[in-house]
């Protein structure tokens, strides 16, 4: 069944600091999509001959790729906005009681079918989540993205030094992750990744478990948190007396790779920057979080000096917002406090192509090229009256900035899932 859909058709498929060509643009585009891959892409006037037969929907909006949220946690949905507290206590106040309501399946399936349908309205259409420490929070989220035909990538949260009721074993830890992997390998659009919580929260043996996992299975990505809190970093450095920093404590075991994904690294060296560079493994940005715990503002220019691959995640719960169009305003501002740049064109590829890259489906989707899967995003510019005047008549880079400030889950008028329309606002 061949598809074509009409619009201004706008992706940044490489970064646009390295690439300055990156951005691709059509003010009057067609994308013709065949059984939910994009199979031609190009101006409408070009197209359009080619394709008499076919049916042809024009798309209200500017359509961007689906965003691609590179960190985020389905079970802290219902936690967000929590009251009061810097990381470490936030986690023992507020997450972990939420966390252990995880070990009912029934819950699970609840709030991951909230949450994904949450991500759709907000345009986010693949995602790098993490559930909890329990097996069945990640058959709970799977179930629910098959359902909804996402891009999604999990897996189990180790954890041996959690809290009581939180808790695994390095011996469970391997076996519930196995257990996963061949449960769901293959199916849908679902990866795994090999999930350590924090090098806080397990034992030296469980580290190198998981890195031992990790190398056994080269289609699986690690996902864990790095340098987020100064608190956070002070107890690592306590506890990991032989690494020379937060990152060479993940090192030692294996885990820094080009499978690699750390959320924040907010509190960096130029070591571990060089390190990570030289790795391949990237950095998710969540500048809302960041804000939200005053865990402090992510370092562009350092990262950017050394190259570090980047991505954009909304790490909900500690987020404070599904959508990565607000994400990507935070970021702009957290960027200006250190008089670093970041313009619309490379936010908008962190939010798709670059979070993409980080969790390896940038074959498959982020930037609307023939090939990949058609997700896309139909961004209302009007949606507010603030925004329809302050774009009205403006230039794309412009229109495209505000979006970005301005920007949020109102002006997601429709979001498409492989070439299907998979939310649509209604008022
Ligand atoms: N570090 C360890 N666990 C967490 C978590 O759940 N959220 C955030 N933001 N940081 C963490
Ligand atoms: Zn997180």
């Amino acid at each position: 069944m061949i598809r074509a859909y009409r619009g201004e058709l706008l992706s940044v498929d490489q970064d646009p600091r390295d690439i300055p060509h990156a951005v691709r643009y059509e003010e009057d585009g067609l994308l013709v999509v065949e059984d939910g891959l994009v199979i031609a892409r190009g101006p409408y006037a070009e197209l359009a001959d080619s394709l008499s037969e076919v049916p042809i929907e024009t798309l209200p909006g500017l359509v961007v790729p689906g965003f691609v949220d590179a960190h985020v946690h389905y079970p802290q949905t219902d936690r967000i906005a929590s009251y009061g507290e810097q990381l470490l206590d936030w986690l023992e106040k507020h997450i972990f009681p939420a966390e252990m309501a995880f070990a009912d399946k029934a819950h699970a399936d609840a709030v991951a079918g909230f949450f994904l349908d949450e991500l759709l309205r907000n345009g986010t259409t693949s995602a790098l989540v993490y559930p909890t420490v329990h097996e069945q929070s990640v058959d709970a989220l799977f179930e629910a993205a098959l359902e909804r035909r996402m891009r999604i990538v999990s897996g189990k949260v180790l954890m041996d030094l959690g809290p009581e009721g939180l808790r695994d074993t390095v011996a469970s830890g391997r076996a519930g992750s196995e257990a996963l992997i061949r449960r769901w390998r293959g199916r849908g659009r679902l990866g795994y990744a090999v999930t350590p919580r924090f090098a806080l929260a397990s034992t030296d043996a469980q580290l190198a478990d998981a890195g031992a996992l990790l190398a056994e299975h080269p289609d699986v990505l690690m996902h864990t948190h790095l340098a987020e809190n100064l608190r956070e970093c002070a107890e690592v450095e306590a506890r990991f007396t032989q690494a020379v920093d937060y990152l060479d404590a993940y090192d030692r075991f294996g885990l820094v790779t080009p499978r690699s994904v750390f959320a924040h690294g907010i509190h960096l060296s130029e070591r571990a920057c060089g390190r990570l560079h030289e790795s391949g493994a990237g950095i998710a940005v969540c500048p809302s979080s960041n804000l939200f715990l005053g865990s402090g503002m992510f370092d562009f220019g350092r990262a950017d000096r050394h190259g570090v691959r980047l991505g954009l995640g909304t790490d909900i719960g500690a987020g404070t917002s599904f959508s990565l169009l607000r994400t990507a305003g935070l970021a702009y501002q957290a960027a200006l406090a250190r008089e670093e740049r970041l313009d619309p064109f490379r936010a908008l590829y962190l939010a798709t192509a670059g979070s993409a890259a980080l969790l390896h489906i940038q074959d498959r989707v982020g930037a609307l090229e023939p090939g990949q899967e058609a997700d896309f995003v139909v961004l209302d510019q009007a949606a507010t009256p603030l925004l329809a005047r302050r774009t009205h008549g403006a230039a794309l880079a412009e229109r495209l900035f505000a979006l970005q400030i301005l920007g949020d889950d109102r002006v997601v008028a429709r979001t498409y899932v492989l070439g299907e329309c998979a939310w649509r606002r209604t008022n």
